[in-house]
């Protein structure tokens, strides 16, 4: 059992959750991601590492309510236990010195940019952050990020809050303007992450991408996670999950997300039916 120590809504359906697991994080790296299981029978959901305190053993996940298990997470209290957080899974990120390093999170994606972009800073590196989503209540870890990075540019595609538009034309005003990376990391929904590749891929500047498709064990062992690189089948959870987005085939990842959508829709319709509370506490 795993204690929830702090637990808040921090815009529309975005929450963020922090756990007491002290012996993962001391071997928890940037770009790696965990596995929660809120009850016995449940769901296992992946989740990225968005912030972690090796001297408190707490681990800070960012998630969004999209579906049934989500809605379940999002009902547990500070001081109550969810039933398990298995990790840290993957590959941790390229973070060695490359020179101008620029992370990019879109919406959700925000959240494990952070702890790369830290790391990739205090490797030598000039790291330069674009952050967007949909509009301004959905930005987060604003003072983090403008910690972690040297430079950081927000957007907004309704342009309530920083520059109007998508992630991509930041950076192609970036690139325009002579401002050109040495590599990038972009983490964010698929269609963004498709867009970011598309323009650099002129540029030839080597973009990478973490890839979210749907995982069941997180170990290597089902098969759920596969994604094609190069034409090469990769398992997301252990060879990933990040990934040479020049690479990537962006319209199968995107196809295989889509398989369950009738049965995600039946769960979360019964999920509703039943009688949960949701809590959505006050920052503590
Ligand atoms: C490596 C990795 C890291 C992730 N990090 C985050 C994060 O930091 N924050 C966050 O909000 N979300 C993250 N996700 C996505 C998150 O796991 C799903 O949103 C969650 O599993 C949805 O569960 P649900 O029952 O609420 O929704 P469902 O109704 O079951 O599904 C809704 C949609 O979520 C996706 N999904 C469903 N099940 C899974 C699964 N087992 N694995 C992956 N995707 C699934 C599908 O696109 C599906 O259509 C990550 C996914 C991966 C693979
Ligand atoms: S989640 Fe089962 S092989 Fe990757």
């Amino acid at each position: 059992m795993v204690e929830v120590l702090e637990h808040y809504n921090i815009g529309q359906s975005n929450f963020k959750i922090v756990l007491a697991v002290p012996k993962l994080v001391k071997k928890a790296k940037p770009g790696q991601f965990v596995v929660l299981r809120v009850s016995e029978n449940g769901e296992r959901i992946p989740m990225s590492i968005a912030d972690m305190d090796r001297e408190a053993g707490t681990l800070t996940v960012i998630y969004q309510v999209i579906g049934k298990t989500t809605a379940l997470l999002a009902t547990v209290k500070p001081g109550e236990y969810i039933m398990d957080c298995v990790g840290p899974l993957g590959n941790p990120s390229h973070v060695d010195k490359k020179g101008k390093y620029m992370v990019i999170g879109g919406g959700i994606g925000i959240a494990p940019i952070h702890p790369v972009a830290q790391k990739a800073r205090e490797n030598g590196n000039e790291v330069y952050g674009i952050i967007g989503a949909r509009t301004k209540e959905l930005i987060f870890f604003e003072d983090e990020m403008r910690k972690a990075c040297n430079r950081l540019y927000i957007c907004t595609d309704d342009g309530s809050y920083g520059e109007k538009g998508f992630v991509s034309n930041v950076l192609q005003r970036l690139i325009d303007e002579g401002d050109k990376p040495d590599f990038i990391l972009a983490i964010g929904p698929v269609p963004m992450m498709k867009a970011v590749c598309e323009t650099t891929r002129p540029y030839s500047i080597p973009t990478w991408v973490s890839v979210n498709p749907i995982m069941i064990d997180g170990t290597g062992m089902c098969g759920a996670c596969r994604v094609s690189v190069g034409g090469v089948t990769k398992f997301g959870c252990v060879d990933g999950p990040d990934f040479d987005g020049h690479l990537l085939d962006f319209d199968l990842l995107t196809s295989r997300l889509r398989m369950y959508i009738p049965q995600e829709r039946e769960a979360m319709k019964k999920f509703q039916e039943e009688v949960h509370t949701p809590y959505v506490g006050p920052k503590s």
